[in-house]
């Protein structure tokens, strides 16, 4: 079987079925829909819940054995011809961000769905058993940090660490997930044999340059931090300006600092992407307000000098200060895996580029664990995080197609 090419396996070869690929999208694009195309569908919520009992009933359609682990991790698992081999697994999360877009992950999870209807329809059987996984919060948005469902499954994360994070409501990641019925026990500490993840890019450049597929080298490093500007509550009609300690205008002055270093940083990015002020009434002059920063490089030096940089603005503004509440470092992804990819979108007739990812994926924490590689597919405009996210139908089946191609490939090499 080792060396026989793929084409004179026995099955016919298996083909995305792209329309049924555009259907699954916009079957889970109604779970938490917007009703403009876009999506809301925070982790853990009774929208994350409908399509999680959706993606499970087509899986168990299929035939797979699907597990949900302590931390709600979904597993769906194909059998292959050998079950005495580890798993090669593919997958991403259907979660959103508030106001996200309909592809940002669920791509990755639909286009797995998609390569198993592929193998089934076909008769093609893989060496090796195809996992398809859908990741616990992955977006970071109501619980952070984000992407802990794959941190618990590296073993990046501590389990009881991750159950025990509370929602801006109080509600603990382990309360949500009794809520919604998706604490397991499933644990499979067996590392597959490879991971590949498909992802839109959320960037401009394959779309600028008219390539069809991105061969992902890596991903770049992140770090978050939390801000805390202290000021004096006060009556808005009675303070006189001079007598004011408003939180609010520091923290607009720090903002702008915020910007501006990350403009120094080049090619790091640094953002401030929540705030809340207290106690936020239009004739209370603020007394507080708390900041939520997101910054990013492809090099950890590059991170050290943009954490100095902002500890020193923080430092610049009286009665604040500022806590590291998560670092990853970045992330560099197999060759040979990276390989498969360029090889499997030249084999699909498709142009290709290697690129950086300047989002965080759960991939990066499946590296540390097995070889790792993500393929990306143009975004329309470079956007994500938003409702506008768009790819097309075509550019999502030609993913789906290099992620198939290059999971048989992997299953033939690795066998
Ligand atoms: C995930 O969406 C990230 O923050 O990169
Ligand atoms: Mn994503
Ligand atoms: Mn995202």
């Amino acid at each position: 079987m080792m060396d026989q090419p793929l084409a004179s396996r026995p099955g016919s070869m298996p083909r995305i079925d792209a329309a049924q690929l555009n259907a699954d999208i916009e079957a889970t694009a109604h779970f938490g829909g917007a009703g403009n195309g876009g999506v809301s569908r925070l982790t853990l919520t009774p929208e994350d819940k409908a399509v999680r009992d959706w993606f499970t009933a087509c899986c168990l359609e299929l035939g797979c054995n699907v597990g949900v682990d302590p931390i709600g991790n979904l597993f769906a698992c194909y059998p292959g011809r050998n079950p005495a081999l580890p798993a090669i697994m593919t997958g991403s999360h259907l979660d959103t961000q508030p106001g996200g877009g309909r592809y940002d992950g669920i791509l990755g999870v639909l286009a797995g769905l998609a390569v198993l209807r592929a193998l089934k329809s076909s008769g093609l059987v893989t060496e090796h058993p195809l996992t398809v996984v859908n990741w616990t919060n992955e977006e970071g948005s109501r619980f952070s940090p984000a992407m802990f469902g794959s941190g618990v499954h590296a073993g990046a994360t501590a389990l009881d660490e991750a159950l025990a994070v509370r929602d801006h409501a109080g509600i603990s990641v382990g309360q949500a997930l009794e809520a919604i019925g998706y604490r397991g026990s499933h644990v499979d500490r067996q590392a597959p044999v490879a991971y590949v993840e498909l992802h839109i890019e959320q960037g401009p450049v394959l779309e600028a340059e008219g390539i069809a597929i991105g061969a992902v080298t890596g991903v770049q490093g992140l770090r978050w931090f939390d801000v805390v500007i202290e000021g004096t509550e006060s009556h808005a009609g009675s303070t006189p300006m001079a007598n004011r300690r408003d939180a609010l205008t520091a923290a607009a002055r720090l903002i702008l600092d915020v910007e501006a270093i990350g403009r120094a940083h080049a090619p790091g990015v640094l953002t401030v992407g929540h705030a809340d002020t207290f106690p936020n009434s239009r004739n209370v002059v603020p007394g507080q307000v708390s900041l939520q920063i997101d910054m990013r490089h492809p090099s950890e030096a590059g991170l050290d000098a943009m954490e100095a940089a902002l500890r020193q603005a923080v430092a610049g503004q009286a009665d604040s200060r500022i806590e590291r509440i998560w670092a990853k470092k970045p992330v560099a992804f197999d060759p040979a895996c990276i390989e498969a990819v360029r090889q499997a979108a030249a084999d699909c007739g498709l142009s290709c580029r290697d690129i950086a990812s300047g989002a965080g994926h759960d991939a990066a924490h499946m590296a540390t664990l097995a070889p790792t590689a993500m393929i990306f597919i143009p975004s329309r405009d470079g956007l994500s995080h938003n409702e506008r996210e768009y790819s097309s139908p075509r550019q999502c089946a030609d993913g789906a197609a290099v992620l198939l191609r290059t999971l048989l490939e992997l299953d033939r090499r690795l066998a």
